[in-house]
């Protein structure tokens, strides 16, 4: 009785997936389809993901290395998020014509810009390679041949569940990809830094752009006499919008999740690495905020900046809460215990906390280095100096000089101090005084030769650190040996879930790579009592507008709209008033990276724009919570009323599949 209780128990713990969890690869879909179809999917594996015909996989792109966007027109229209098209549209701003604050709309092909270190890839298919491996064949070799299929052609191979499987990525990568439409940052970053993370929501964030190609489809640089991508597919727009309890499919390329950490690296992350973190960047913040506060010229001088800053700052946060609040060690500690019951293999689990321990101090240091001495300067440019704000500037600048001296020296108990800043320290008095003496050669003096020793010194415990990690990349708290324990173990997770027909229940973590997750629209209970609802509307932005609070100051354009309720095929009738749905949450298990994703609605069409979490579901990268993990998007019907009714851009919806 104990035993099947314990083996019931278990499988509470480490049955994924039963709800909206998961984040799947496309190429294996068919083992979700099931689920999908049962959950209201209406079409097909091989709608998703084919190589012989054109599927979904063909019209969603890795947007800049780092977001997702995705094909809405026969002729290489592609949606992203403003957050996404950020830089590109900062680019091209200047005085006299301020995307950034007024937006874009390029009129014709002709006005449409290109951008310089802008692609996207879209995803040939994808293989898997262990056994060619396991044959001998390197990765490289692997990557080379695949190249060699064609032009534009880029591959990589892998690593699926530690290692346990390898798989070929081929994309076909574009260079020339011009922007073609932004909305002011009013609507597309509307809410800003306040209401990021944050539900309810009413940010625009979407940006508009067009993928070129040459003459014969391939990709090409970029060149004049480029003409617009025609892809194997595109989405159908539904302008038929969603509504609680619809099933929603996100398509698009998460960055990194660690759902299969052991229980120490859980507990580290949330009792020393994020709050170590949380409180670093507490302190910046609160020093930018100063400067911000003091002057309406260094307000926008740091925006960008504090606005970085504050979004890990805030997801953090989010994550040790949901950490405690799921009690997520606890678990793991006795899904642990089962595992070394169930398996026999105690042994591996013993191997990785003992690895965990040995490779923490320099985990701990490389997080404290990138949050303090990496931060700064160490110098600069005339040019920077000549500006009048410098001067404004320098007390901000010393203050955050003086944190990151102040917090390394005070944090830093599990690495030898550099030598060089102990003696530097010892000179000096304190830590702030030496942040001093160094602030003052950043500006007048960046070339002395105590700047470039500071340098080489901070580099050279860097790749100390690197070194006794035994491996290049420093994500995810892994170490060389811990890859292969980690393996091992992973493998076990999987043999042990297979024994228990829970097999297909364990997906890869993000590392990147296309996925597939998928859920319904759905509100949630904010606190006891409190129940909120999944979708927003224009009047929520009307509610929020204050032309003296810079993040929710909102067009005129916008306020006339809303007075004159002419939203023409926009509009919606919601609980007997009519208005425009802005955003809306959905249980789609994304993360990072995600950020510009198509969201599907059960026919395949697109419904809106993934952009966000709200921040108590950030721990969905370690634990998803079915209960409380929400993703963000912008509903597409918002995004085609603002290209029509604000931008006056109508004749983009023209070449869209409307539906
Ligand atoms: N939190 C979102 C993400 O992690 C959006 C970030 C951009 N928006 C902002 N207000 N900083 O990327
Ligand atoms: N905002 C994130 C992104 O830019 C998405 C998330 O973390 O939910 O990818």
């Amino acid at each position: 009785m104990k035993r099947i209780l314990l083996t019931l128990f278990s499988l509470l713990l480490l049955a994924p997936a039963t709800a909206d969890e998961g984040m799947w690869l496309p190429s294996l879909i068919s083992h979700r389809i099931g689920d999908m179809r049962a959950k209201g999917f209406r079409l097909t594996a091989d709608d998703i993901y084919s190589v012989n015909k054109a599927s979904m996989k063909d019209a969603v792109v890795l947007f800049d290395g780092g977001c997702t966007g995705e094909l809405v027109s026969a002729e290489g229209l592609l949606l992203t998020n403003h957050h996404c098209g950020y830089d590109a549209i900062q680019s091209h701003s200047t005085l006299e014509h301020d995307y950034l604050t007024r937006g874009f709309w390029a009129r014709s092909r002709d006005e449409e810009l290109p951008n310089k270190n802008l692609n996207v890839r879209f995803l040939v298919r994808m293989e898997e390679v262990t056994d060619r491996m396991a044959a001998g064949e390197t990765a490289d070799e692997i990557v080379r041949k695949a190249e060699a299929e064609g032009k534009g052609y880029k591959a990589a191979v892998e690593q699926m569940y530690y290692g346990n499987q390898q798989f070929l990525f081929l994309y076909e990568q574009f260079d020339d990809v011009r922007l073609v439409a932004a909305p002011p940052s009013s609507i597309g970053k509307f809410g800003g830094d306040t209401d990021n993370w944050i539900w309810p929501r009413h940010t625009g964030d979407f940006s508009v752009f067009r993928v070129y190609a040459g003459p014969d489809n391939k990709p090409a640089a970029y060149s004049p006499d480029n003409v617009p991508y025609r892809p194997r597919r595109h989405f159908t727009v539904s302008t038929r919008g969603v509504g609680e309890g619809d099933f929603t499919m996100i398509y698009g390329f998460p960055g990194n999740t660690q759902q299969y950490i052991l229980s120490d690296v859980v507990k580290y992350i949330a009792e020393t690495s994020d709050p170590m973190k949380i409180a670093i960047r507490t302190g910046r913040l609160d020093i930018i905020a100063e400067a911000q506060e003091s002057d309406p010229a260094l307000r926008i001088y740091y925006a960008a900046k504090h606005a970085t800053i504050a979004n890990a700052w805030k997801k953090w946060q989010g994550e040790v809460l949901g950490i405690n609040r799921l009690g997520t060690y606890d678990k793991k500690l006795r899904t642990e215990a089962r595992f070394a019951e169930a398996t026999g293999d105690a042994e591996v689990l013993e191997e990785l906390r003992k690895e965990f321990a040995r490779a923490l101090p320099y985990y701990y240091t490389r997080e404290l280095l990138a949050e303090t001495l990496l931060t700064l300067a160490y110098g600069y440019a005339e040019e920077e100096k000549a500006d009048p704000l410098f001067a404004k500037r320098e007390p901000t600048e010393r203050a955050l000089y003086r944190q990151a001296f102040g917090e390394y020296a005070a944090r830093n108990n599990l690495l030898p101090a550099i030598p060089e800043i102990e003696a530097g320290i010892g000179q000096y008095g304190s830590p702030e005084a030496y942040a001093d003496h160094i602030f003052g050669l950043a500006v007048n003096d960046p070339a002395n030769g105590e700047i470039a020793a500071l340098k080489t010194a901070v580099g050279k415990l860097h790749a100390e650190i690197v070194g006794r990690l035994g491996t290049r990349s420093l994500r995810n708290f892994n170490s060389a040996r811990m890859n292969e324990l980690y393996a091992r173990y992973v493998e076990g997770l999987r043999r042990w879930a297979a024994a228990e027909k829970r097999e297909g229940a364990m997906f890869p973590d993000a590392n990147l790579t296309l996925r597939v997750a998928y859920g319904t629209v759905a509100g949630y209970e904010y606190a006891d009592g409190e129940y909120h609802k999944p979708l927003t509307t224009l009047d929520g932005i009307i509610a929020k507008d204050n032309p003296a609070i810079y993040d929710y100051d909102i067009p005129q354009s916008l306020r006339d709209l809303h007075a004159s309720k002419a939203y023409g095929r926009w509009g919606v009738e919601i609980g007997g008033r009519r208005t425009v749905p802005v955003c809306f949450l959905a249980t789609n298990h994304t993360t990072g990276g995600n950020s510009g994703s198509p969201i599907l609605n059960a026919r395949g069409e697109l419904v809106g724009i993934n952009f966000d979490r709200t921040w108590r579901s950030t721990m969905s990268d370690i634990e998803f919570d079915p209960a409380i993990c929400r993703n963000i998007a912008v509903d597409i019907r918002y995004v085609l009323m603002v290209i029509d009714r604000i931008g006056g851009a109508g004749y983009l919806l023209d070449e869209m599949t409307l539906r």
